[in-house]
């Protein structure tokens, strides 16, 4: 066998972190918190899109206690994944999210926000799509950022698609990059979707600019 003549690096540019967890205690505290929701969406008009200022985060019921600390534990990482070694300063404004039959949300991102995520509380039961692309009640897709890069891309290089679809399901944290375009699949059944979504809000910090 020949070995290597010359030194190699390969390098990997541009790449969209998407950081997906299942959280192994969501099941003690996804009925608390479905209820809660649930008894906070009969109160009130337009919860699920009537998102800003809520923190429903700064709460003190013990499943939002939990899950704030596990939104910040889940940052830590998504930080070391990217290699970013000192501490942010950040806010996380969270709001609730009740999907009923025909509800869905169209192709969007997160302004002015540095990363986004979602926790899922409840999803619809269906077994996953039996092809990419195709609607499913539980399902987010993704659009790759770099415009028309999925035609010079070949199978099976993930970039070979413009969409990337996630199937998450009760107790899975998502956490991307808030300028990622997304949407939510309608949900086409009798079952309720919950989820909780949040924004992680940058406050200038030096260290930002490298
Ligand atoms: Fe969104």
């Amino acid at each position: 066998m020949t070995a290597d003549l010359w030194d190699k690096r390969f390098t990997q540019l541009w790449t969209t972190h998407i950081f997906e967890r299942k959280l192994t205690a969501h099941a003690e505290h996804n009925a608390s918190l479905a209820k809660l929701i649930l008894a906070l969406d009969a109160d009130q008009n337009d919860m699920t899109v009537d998102y800003k200022g809520v923190d429903f985060l700064s709460r003190n019921e013990p499943g939002i206690i939990w899950l704030r600390e596990t939104i910040d534990e889940t940052l830590r990482r998504y930080l070391q994944a990217c290699n970013i070694t000192y501490p942010i300063r950040r806010d996380i404004q969270a709001w609730p999210n009740v999907n009923r039959l025909g509800d869905y949300h169209g192709p969007h991102n997160h302004g002015w926000s540095y990363l986004s995520g979602t926790y899922y509380v409840q999803l619809p039961e269906e077994k996953a799509a039996t092809r990419p692309g195709e609607m499913h009640p539980a399902a987010i897709t993704f659009s790759d950022p770099r415009y028309g890069a999925y035609q010079h891309s070949i199978a099976p290089d993930a970039s070979a698609s413009a969409r990337q679809t996630f199937y998450p399901s009760p107790g899975t944290l998502l956490m991307w990059p808030s300028p990622l375009i997304h949407y939510v699949h309608p949900n086409h059944t009798d079952d309720i979707r919950i989820s909780i979504s949040f924004n992680v809000i940058l406050e200038w910090s030096n260290d930002y600019a490298g």
